[in-house]
């Protein structure tokens, strides 16, 4: 979608993945010292925001003005702060190396920018720093069409597949790598029973 669409979308009240981080992304986010992490793609922040409270220093960065005036209403409410950019990868840069984790939630970008934009974000992970992914994969297109409320792109390109995360981060030691069936309760666009890849891996 493009990123006007981004804006419809979050241009409401409600948050359209709700305002709980996503339960993988906590799951692993808590098992280590805070430090700074970069949300790529962080929409209305309900994953930045999370981790921001549990106290990591947090730059988000997301196409969409909209989804940035909601995650910064939602840090407000939660009584944070955190760093959010409006831009496309495509134009953004971050210093080389210089953050311990990357949140990779549901960042689904573009088919033919997809590897590109990995390699950009491996450069700003720290040796010794950890990519924890979600995202909806390959399998997961025979899930919207027996329910489409469950969201996710419907381009295969879009999707991800356990064998381009081992070529994109080839320089890391995987912790997780897995295909795996969900239930999905996230809001309005994010429910029901869907397919993901989810890795957890450190930078060699
Ligand atoms: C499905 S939403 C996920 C939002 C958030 N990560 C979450 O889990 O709640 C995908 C987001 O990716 C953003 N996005 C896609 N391509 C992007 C790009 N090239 N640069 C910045 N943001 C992008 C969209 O604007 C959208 O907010």
């Amino acid at each position: 979608m493009s990123a006007n669409k981004w804006d419809e979308r979050y241009n409401g009240e409600q948050f359209a993945y709700g305002k709980e981080p996503n339960l993988f992304f906590k799951e692993w986010l808590d098992k280590y010292e805070p430090g700074t992490i970069l949300m790529p793609a962080d929409g209305e922040g309900r994953n930045g925001v999370y981790a921001a409270q549990t106290g990591w220093q947090v730059t988000s960065f997301d196409q969409s003005r909209e989804g940035q005036t909601k995650a910064l209403q939602l840090a407000a409410e939660k009584g944070v702060t955190i760093d959010y950019i409006v831009g496309d990868l495509g134009e953004l840069t971050f210093a080389p190396e210089s953050f311990d984790a990357i949140g990779l939630i549901y960042a689904h970008f573009d088919a033919d920018k997809k590897a590109a934009f990995h390699q950009q974000l491996d450069g700003y992970l720290k040796p010794g720093g950890i990519i924890m992914l979600e995202a909806f994969s390959k399998a997961h297109l025979d899930f919207i069409a027996l329910d489409p409320k469950v969201g996710g792109p419907k381009e295969a390109g879009m999707l991800y597949s356990t064998a381009e995360i081992r070529r994109d981060f080839g320089n890391y030691e995987i912790l997780v790598l897995e295909d795996a069936e969900v239930v999905l309760s996230e809001g309005e666009y994010h429910n029901g029973k869907g397919a993901v890849v989810r890795f957890v891996g450190r930078k060699k």
